[in-house]
This record gives structure tokens, C-alpha cells and sequence, in this order.
């Protein structure tokens, strides 16, 4: 290796470490363009999990005081009812479930799983859009009590809160 191969070989090796810092630069904020939901698109979609977590969308913390026993009460009721076709971070039959206590008021929840067509019929917007989006497959009714899905919601908040994300989610322009 002499000098003058150095001198050649060194310029390049620097000009296509600039170029490849460039290229990566433009594709990272590529990506975090395309992770920005756009509040034009009124179509639901669910989106892919963010790629940067901003403070301000992370998840509502669980109540204080929440009880581990509601959470675990929960937890078997969602096994046993609803993870054949939700889970929290993906999409299995139904939506993934993350982030849902932003998305949705417990009041509109509470009605929407004892009987989610009755909630589609009514002409919800939100649930009509959610019909659609997932082919108008029926979410089955359920003969859960207020406080049995006020446990499967806990338990829901309580994975969001575990991962610390704001998960996918869904949203709706009025
Ligand atoms: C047989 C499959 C199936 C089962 C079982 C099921 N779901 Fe669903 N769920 C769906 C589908 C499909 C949707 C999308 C809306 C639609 O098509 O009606 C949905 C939508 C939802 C939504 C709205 C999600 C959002 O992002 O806004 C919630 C909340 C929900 N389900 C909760 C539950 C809970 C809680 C259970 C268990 C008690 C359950 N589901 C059981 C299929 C199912």
C-alpha cells in the first residue's frame, strides 16, 4: 500500500460515506413523513404502529388505584371471548385494541360490545365506518355485564400502559 493509492482511495471512501449519511438522512424523514397521519384522509386505516412515540399521544394511564384483581378478571374474559379475533398490537380478525380508551369513551364501548350491530344500525358514524373497513364482518353480541367489559377495558389499558405505546389506531374526521 503506498502513499499515492492512499491519497486516491481516501477522498472516495470519505465521498461515499457523506453520500450514504445523505441517503439515510432522506429516508428517515421520508419514513417519519409517511408514519404522520394525515388529518385529511377521513378513510379508516389502521395504521402501522408509529415509528417515534411523541409524549403527547401515549397512552391514558391507568386509573389510579386500578385493581390487579379487575385486571386479571379482565385478562381471562378477553382470552375467553375476544383474542380469537383482537389482540392489542395487531390486526387479527377484529382491529388490534391498543390505544382504545383514546379512541373510544367507555360510553360508546359498553354498548358497542354487548351488541355491535345493534351500535352499526343505529347509524354511528364510527361504528359504520368500522363495519365497512373490516369487510362488514359482525362482531358477535356478547352477554357481558357493565363490569365484566369495564374489566376487559381495564385490562386492554393496562397492556397499553405495559408497552408504553400508543399503538395503532384509528382515526375518525368528523
Ligand atoms: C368473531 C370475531 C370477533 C370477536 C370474537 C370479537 N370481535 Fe371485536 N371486532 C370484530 C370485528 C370484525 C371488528 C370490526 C368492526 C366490525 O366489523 O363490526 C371488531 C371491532 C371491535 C372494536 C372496535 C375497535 C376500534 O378500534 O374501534 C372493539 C372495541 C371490539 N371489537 C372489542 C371486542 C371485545 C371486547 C371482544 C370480546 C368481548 C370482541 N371484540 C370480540 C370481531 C370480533
Amino acid at each position: 500500500m503506498n502513499r499515492n493509492w492512499l491519497e486516491l482511495v481516501f477522498p472516495a471512501a470519505m465521498a461515499l460515506l457523506v453520500v450514504t449519511i445523505g441517503v439515510f438522512i432522506l429516508s428517515m424523514t421520508g419514513l417519519l413523513h409517511e408514519a404522520t397521519p394525515s388529518l385529511a384522509n377521513d378513510v379508516l386505516e389502521p395504521t402501522e404502529a408509529p415509528l417515534a412515540v411523541d409524549s403527547a399521544t401515549a397512552n391514558a394511564p391507568l386509573p389510579p388505584g386500578a385493581d390487579p384483581a379487575a385486571i386479571a378478571a379482565g385478562d381471562a374474559l378477553f382470552k375467553g371471548n375476544c383474542a380469537q379475533c383482537h389482540a392489542i398490537n395487531d390486526v387479527v380478525v377484529g382491529p388490534a385494541l391498543a390505544g382504545l380508551a383514546k379512541r373510544r369513551p367507555e360510553s360508546w364501548l359498553i354498548p358497542w360490545i354487548k351488541n355491535s350491530s345493534k351500535v352499526v344500525a343505529s347509524g354511528d358514524e364510527y361504528a359504520v365506518k368500522i363495519f365497512n373497513q373490516y369487510q362488514k364482518q359482525q362482531m358477535p353480541s356478547f352477554q357481558l355485564s357493565d363490569d365484566e367489559i369495564r374489566q376487559i377495558l381495564l385490562y386492554v389499558r393496562s397492556q397499553d400502559a405495559f408497552a408504553g405505546t400508543a399503538g395503532p389506531g384509528l382515526v375518525v374526521v368528523d
